[in-house]
């Protein structure tokens, strides 16, 4: 099955511009919706700096990267995706949210065209009855900053038919991605293990083993991870971290996967993480 233009982005934030970016970046046309005109501005100046990242780095030349940019056409219309020929949302971890706004896609989107979320934990099968064209529906996960990270977890829902996986898995290669399969099921494998794991970190930073550095110089030290588990967490979002945790509590019902309560503070204290300036961290700028 040939994928076909424009691609359709849903989602404008962190993980949306990043997959406007490599799909930009690989030649397709794309089209980026979010519901305001200044996060769409935001996002089109993110992926135009970090085009320029790849630039300095000799990767791309800078006639490149400006024609990647032109490739994006932003709108805060989601009737206007009607014309699209792939589309995949990337909105907040809400199965809410991404209920309407997969229901809404399967409504103006033309009935052959698959269907992605970049859910990165929610039952693919789960949002994949909320439309009409189950055997189309995908999950595509990218990972944070998509540009850099050279995994996508590729899930099947019950319903997905070999025909979507095959031209999902191709389509990941041509971004120069390297797609893995893995089974529908909360948190996927990613954030099955790496939540606990930030969960851990947090709860050894309430419990008063050690700091927030300490945790992390572990981590970077004795496993090479090039972030700490803290670090990262600030990194992917602390509200993200919750919710996906609260989906792997739920979904698997196991106690072991309950929030940290440090963590779920910091959420009502605003501490989000980098995008916010302050998480395990303070940030400036
Ligand atoms: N866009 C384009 N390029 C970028 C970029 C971006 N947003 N951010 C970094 N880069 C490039 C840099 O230009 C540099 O390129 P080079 O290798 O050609 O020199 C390279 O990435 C490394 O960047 P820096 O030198 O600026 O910084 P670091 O060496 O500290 O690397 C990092 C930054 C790549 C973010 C690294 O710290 C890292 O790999 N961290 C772990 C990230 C991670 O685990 N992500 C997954 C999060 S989980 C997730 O997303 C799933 C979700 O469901 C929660």
């Amino acid at each position: 099955m040939t994928i076909k233009q424009p691609i359709a982005v849903l989602g404008a934030g962190t993980m949306g511009s990043g997959i406007a970016h490599v799909f930009a970046r690989a030649g397709f046309q794309v089209m980026l919706c979010d519901v305001s005109d200044a996060v769409l501005v935001r996002a089109v100046e993110r992926i135009a700096a970090n085009l320029g990242r790849e630039v300095a780095r000799g990767k791309l030349t800078e006639a490149e990267a400006a024609a990647a940019v032109a490739r994006i056409r932003t709108t805060t219309d989601r009737e206007s995706l009607a014309e699209a020929g792939f589309a995949i949302e990337a909105a907040t971890e809400r199965f809410e949210l991404k209920r309407e706004l997969l229901a809404g896609l399967d409504r103006v989107l033309a009935p052959e065209v698959i269907l992605a979320t970049n859910t990165s934990s929610i039952s693919i099968t789960k949002l994949a009855a909320q439309t009409g064209r189950a055997q189309r529906v995908i999950g595509m996960h990218f990972f944070n900053p998509v540009p850099v990270m050279g995994l996508v977890e590729v899930i099947r829902g019950l319903a997905t038919s070999q025909a979507t996986f095959e031209a999902v898995r191709e389509l990941a290669v041509r971004l120069g991605k390297t797609p893995i399969e893995v089974n529908d099921s909360p948190g996927f494998v990613s954030n099955r293990v790496l939540m606990p794991l930030i969960n851990e970190a947090a709860f050894t930073v309430m419990e008063g083993v050690a700091t927030a550095e300490a945790v992390d110089g572990v981590f970077k030290l004795g496993m090479a991870h090039p972030m700490g588990p803290l670090t990262l967490a600030d990194f992917i979002g602390i509200d993200v971290c919750v919710d996906i945790l609260r989906v792997l509590h739920e979904g698997l019902g196991d106690p072991k996967y309950r929030p940290c309560p440090l963590l779920v503070r910091m959420v009502d204290a605003g501490w989000l993480g980098r995008k916010s300036g302050r998480g395990f961290y303070t940030y400036s700028g």
